[in-house]
């Protein structure tokens, strides 16, 4: 499993505007690809909450001259991060990093790359030490029965 910690830093504020706000964190090293994921964060000693990460440069937005960095859209969460030190653990790659020809095409990606992990989550960590959690799942029967 790929750990990467860091403080949050302000991002674009682009993320709120298209329903996924994230916790943005710089990247320096190359020790992880590019790509998206199913991750959980640690946002304080025992808290812990499942996030779809993306690391890139934003390549449909800033070509490849982003700065490359890690965002973390966390589900069900909406507390502000900023300034704070964040644990991510990458734990399943959902896709490459790809240029979309418009926004509502990113939206629409998003929103299946949240809906993958949130299934993910409730499978692999039932016991999910959060209350975040419990929100989560309510949420997440929510959703699926009525997308069933
Ligand atoms: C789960 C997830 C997947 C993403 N996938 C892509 C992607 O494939 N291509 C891309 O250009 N940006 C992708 N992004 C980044 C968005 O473009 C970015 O979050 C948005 O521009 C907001 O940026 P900001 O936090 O700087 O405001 C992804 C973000 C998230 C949270």
């Amino acid at each position: 499993m790929i750990v990467i910690e860091g403080i949050v830093e302000q991002g674009d504020q682009r993320g709120r505007l298209l329903g996924f706000p994230t916790a943005n964190i710089p990247l320096d090293s190359e020790e992880v690809d590019d790509g998206v994921w199913g991750a959980i964060v640690r946002i304080e000693p025992d808290r812990w909450v499942p996030a779809a990460v993306s690391i890139g440069c934003r390549r449909t937005f800033y070509a490849e001259s982003g700065q490359r960095v890690l965002e973390a859209h966390l589900l069900y969460f909406n507390e502000e991060l900023y300034g704070r030190r964040i644990r991510v653990e990458l734990a399943t790659k959902l896709r490459p990093q790809r240029t979309f020809d418009t926004t509502e095409a990113l939206t629409e990606q998003l929103h299946q790359d949240v809906q993958r992990v949130l299934e993910w989550s409730l499978t692999h960590f039932p016991a999910f030490p959060s209350h975040n959690r419990r929100e989560c799942s309510a949420v997440a029967r929510q959703t699926l029965s009525n997308a069933s």
